[in-house]
């Protein structure tokens, strides 16, 4: 039986960042609906990646990092800083927490702010703790993440150049309007 992890992209208007816990007991998940879990289970959008699996006790947990904002006010010190303090806390947490997976909500980046030549660039380094985590891993983009100088299909092709446990992925064409990109959704299998 699978279970189907939905990454929406959805428009957010804060701008700090939160780390936030979630531990899913697998209770919460058990699908009543054979129907549903059967067709899931004929399913793989990832036919060349290992699939992800519930521990053998039964949990799955998610480390969510939202509204993470790179890049933003680049021009003074504030936004540098709160950057490294992110890296830090990224680098901190999961090696300790030791996740199945990590979900990477938007904003990523703090898009009115960021310039053509280097948008992407802040990326890379979000991508740096989790590579070095080498946890799979997702990402959603937000309404900061659609701007003049990046959108969220740009921080998909980048990420999946440079993180090699990346589980995002674009939606068809057309699904979920303008930015709609991040749209899609990771079978969990038990
Ligand atoms: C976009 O990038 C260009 C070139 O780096 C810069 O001059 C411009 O101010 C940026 N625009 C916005 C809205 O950030
Ligand atoms: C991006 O480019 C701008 C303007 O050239 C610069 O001020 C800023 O420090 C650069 N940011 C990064 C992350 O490289």
């Amino acid at each position: 039986m699978r279970i189907a992890l939905s990454l929406l992209s959805v428009p957010v208007y804060v701008t700090w960042a939160a780390p936030s816990r979630i531990q899913v007991p697998f209770s919460s998940f058990a699908a009543d609906n054979d129907e549903i879990s059967q067709f899931l289970s004929g399913l793989d959008p990832y036919p060349n990646k290992p699939r992800i699996t519930f521990k053998n006790d039964g949990t799955f947990k998610i480390t969510v990092f939202s509204d993470l904002h790179f890049g933003e006010n680049p021009w003074d010190d504030w936004g540098p800083v709160q950057d490294a303090n992110s890296l830090k806390l990224m680098r901190t947490v999961l090696p300790s927490e030791r996740p199945d997976y990590v979900v990477i909500n938007g904003d990523l980046i703090t898009g009115e702010n960021t310039f053509r030549e280097n948008s992407t660039s802040l990326i890379d380094e979000i991508m740096g703790p989790i590579n070095e985590a080498k946890i799979p891993f997702s990402s959603t983009q937000g309404n900061h993440d659609n701007q003049a100088n990046i959108t969220h299909l740009e921080e998909i092709q980048r990420e999946l150049r440079v993180a090699p446990m990346s589980y995002t992925r674009t939606a068809p064409k057309g699904v979920g309007g303008a930015g709609g990109e991040g749209n899609y959704w990771v079978p969990v299998s038990l």
